[in-house]
């Protein structure tokens, strides 16, 4: 069963083509790789599936359904979530409040009722914060719940950055360079966590320059070269792909 289907996706800045008639599918539950040298395309190409771009040439499908001209709120309530690739985080606050704020899309209650916190206002509240806390505690988080951002090391933002994400219930979550500026370690946490979150069911897509990260986590990869498609395949096949290591991989890839 596919879960996204882009077909011939192209956007344009000015005279540039960032993004040249790119088509792919992702079936539910696989993780797909995106790599590709910088400028190739890469977070055009996930910001025009979110909506951020109007227009853009082509079409995105989410289980079927045209979302090519929606705006990025209804995609986010369709079941579309994403990292940013600087993680947008309110610094002074704790991180369990991060995660809290990020449940407003989730919110049914209108504001006035918010407003004055009625009681089902407050139910869904206590709702939204216990989900917080869940989604922490099952990526292994609880302990640092109570830190303020700003007090997290570099990588622990960003993987705070990815809970966030989570909060909007997506069915697809697309990941840009998560593992960007990363020691070791945060790389190890991280990809456990894109793991996990795999393994509850969402679907993930997974835009890299860790190439060693994306072989080992991908069940296929799609590379981009100068905004078009250049290769897709699995893994193994794409270590070895002539065109993929000239245009990216180098030849150290090809032992
Ligand atoms: N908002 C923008 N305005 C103009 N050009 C852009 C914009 N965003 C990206 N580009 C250009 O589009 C191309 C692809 O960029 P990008 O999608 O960021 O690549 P990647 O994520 O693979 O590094 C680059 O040439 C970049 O300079
Ligand atoms: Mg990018």
């Amino acid at each position: 069963m596919k879960i996204l289907e882009v077909k011939e996706l192209t956007k344009q800045f000015g005279g540039l083509t960032a993004v040249d008639k790119v088509s792919f599918d992702v079936d539910t539950n696989e993780i797909v790789g995106i790599i590709g040298p910088n400028g190739a395309g890469k977070t055009s190409l996930i910001n025009a599936i979110s909506g951020l771009y109007h227009p853009i040439k082509g079409k995105v499908f989410l289980e079927g359904r045209d979302i090519s001209h929606s705006k990025p709120y209804q995609i986010a309530r369709m079941g579309i979530g994403r990292n940013f690739q600087s993680s947008v985080l309110f610094m002074s606050l704790p991180v369990i409040e991060n995660v809290f704020f990020a449940s407003h899309l989730n919110y049914r209650i209108p504001y006035w009722k918010r407003f004055l916190r009625t009681p089902s206002a407050i139910r869904e509240e206590s709702t939204l914060r216990q989900k917080g806390e869940d989604i922490l505690k099952s990526l292994g988080l609880e302990q640092i719940k109570n830190e303020t951002a700003d007090s997290l090391p570099h990588g622990y933002q960003r993987i705070l950055g990815v809970c966030i994400a989570l909060m909007t219930n997506p069915r697809l979550l697309l990941l840009d360079e998560p593992l960007t500026g990363m020691n070791q370690n945060e790389i190890q946490v991280m990809t456990d966590i894109i793991r996990r979150i795999r393994d509850t069911g969402v679907t993930i897509i997974l835009i890299e320059h860790n190439v060693s990260a994306v072989i080992k986590l991908c069940d296929r990869i799609v590379v981009l070269d100068n905004g078009r498609k250049i290769a897709e395949g699995l893994p193994k096949d794409i270590q070895n792909n002539e065109v993929v290591i000239e245009a990216y991989l180098g030849r150290e890839y090809n032992q």
